[in-house]
């Protein structure tokens, strides 16, 4: 597939994966990407995971006949596109490797002391390598979402290679793909989400330069209103409000937390909530409840005090928010205990250290199941949450 006239996709599906990165469930496969630059030197921009490597060189030499490639550019080092960097080398002996210092460590470590001294060309910010027409500009994109990731500016087709950035799950050859932004943005809030600044330090660096097409590693090549997808990697980055509504995100045991949670459900859409989302912490997938908690406004969250702690797939849910700097956020609390409740206290403490968090005055105190007191705390909270968006 021609992205340019010279560059070319010769990146793979892999529909075996279970779980990606060891704990992404992707239901539409991934997608390796990989590009050929072909001009007086010919480069290939990132290798694939290993599993895939014989496909990967049939593809490039589908392209290149004759030909052997000069450079293999590798931008990231995961094993994801870093699995066949050793068969390329084999391949083609010819070839050197290109990358950054930081990479070749790895390499280093993945490869049993390998680092191919003798084959490699360091590259870092501001280095530029020349193919001839095109001119291969490297730009430093630490933490996103390794340290030693490099994103790659061709500055003759106003291309941006992008590594894991603008990336989402699903494999490409799936006929009714899931929209980008649902399964770019569990990808960013799950992969890279911890790295926000990192993330806007490297968009400062993009709105310099004239983009025309971005080629990440993972998901489609993005060549149309370029915009709209900047934007919401800087609302995502900046950890902005993508979109006004309420989630809710709870666990119960016996039912009783789940029709309390109901009953604010419905009293929020009554009263005019834009978007009300219900997540079952244990019956949901992990990533989908964390990029929803990252992408509206106000979060509610429901759990039963356990063990003198909090219900064990709350406490992980929780974490999973912590750990990615989960902030400027409305929050509210509802708890279950029938003896000893600790829940919100547990909650709130768990959310401690966490930036600009405006708490909810009014909460939900179950005692084991709903009745009149705690019905008038449901209609109390549905009140005060539904104010702010009239
Ligand atoms: Fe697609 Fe960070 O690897």
């Amino acid at each position: 597939m021609e992205i340019t006239k010279d560059i070319i996709f010769v990146g793979v599906n892999d529909h075996d994966v279970d779980l990606f990165e060891g704990h992404y469930i992707v239901p539409e496969g991934m997608a390796y990407n990989s590009y050929l630059i072909a001009d007086d030197k010919i480069a290939v921009m990132d290798s694939v995971d290993g599993h895939f490597t014989d496909e990967w060189l049939g593809n490039i030499k589908a392209v290149l006949g004759d030909k052997t490639p000069d450079y293999l550019i590798v931008q990231h080092m995961e094993p994801d596109h870093s699995g066949s960097i050793r068969g390329f080398l084999a391949e083609f002996p010819e070839a050197v490797v290109v990358s950054s210092q930081k990479a070749f460590n790895m390499m280093k470590n993945f490869y049993e002391g390998e680092d191919f001294a003798d084959r490699r060309v360091i590259v870092g910010e501001g280095v530029v390598l020349d193919l001839g027409k095109h001119k291969l500009n490297f730009v430093a994109a630490p933490m996103v979402h390794w340290p030693e990731v490099i994103m790659t500016y061709d500055s003759t087709d106003k291309v941006l290679f992008s590594a894991d950035g603008f990336g989402k799950f699903g494999a490409h050859d799936v006929e009714e793909p899931e929209d980008w932004a649902c399964e770019a943005r569990r990808y960013y809030f799950g992969i890279v989400g911890k790295y926000g600044m990192q993330v806007q330090a490297v968009l400062k660096k993009a709105a310099k330069l004239d983009i025309q097409i971005i080629c990440p590693l993972h998901g489609p090549v993005l060549s149309e209103n370029l915009g709209y997808y900047l934007d919401l990697y800087n609302t995502w980055s900046s950890y902005g409000v993508e979109t006004k509504g309420v989630v809710i995100s709870y666990t119960s045991v016996y039912g009783n937390t789940k029709k309390a949670v109901e009953l604010l459900a419905e009293k929020l859409e009554a009263k005019g909530v834009p978007n009300v989302v219900v997540n079952d912490l244990a019956r949901s997938d992990i990533a989908e409840c964390v990029e929803d908690a990252f992408r509206y406004d106000t979060m509610v969250f429901a759990t039963t005090t356990f063990n003198n702690d909090i219900f064990p797939f709350m406490k992980e849910f929780l974490h999973h928010l912590t750990e990615r700097n989960f902030q400027n956020k409305r929050v509210a609390f509802m708890e279950n205990g029938s003896w000893a409740p600790v829940a919100t206290k547990t909650m709130k403490g768990i959310l401690e250290g966490c930036k600009n968090l405006d708490y909810a005055e009014n909460g939900v105190k179950i005692v084991s199941a709903l009745n009149d007191d705690s019905r008038a705390q449901v209609e109390a909270l549905a009140e005060e949450l539904a104010a702010a968006y009239k």
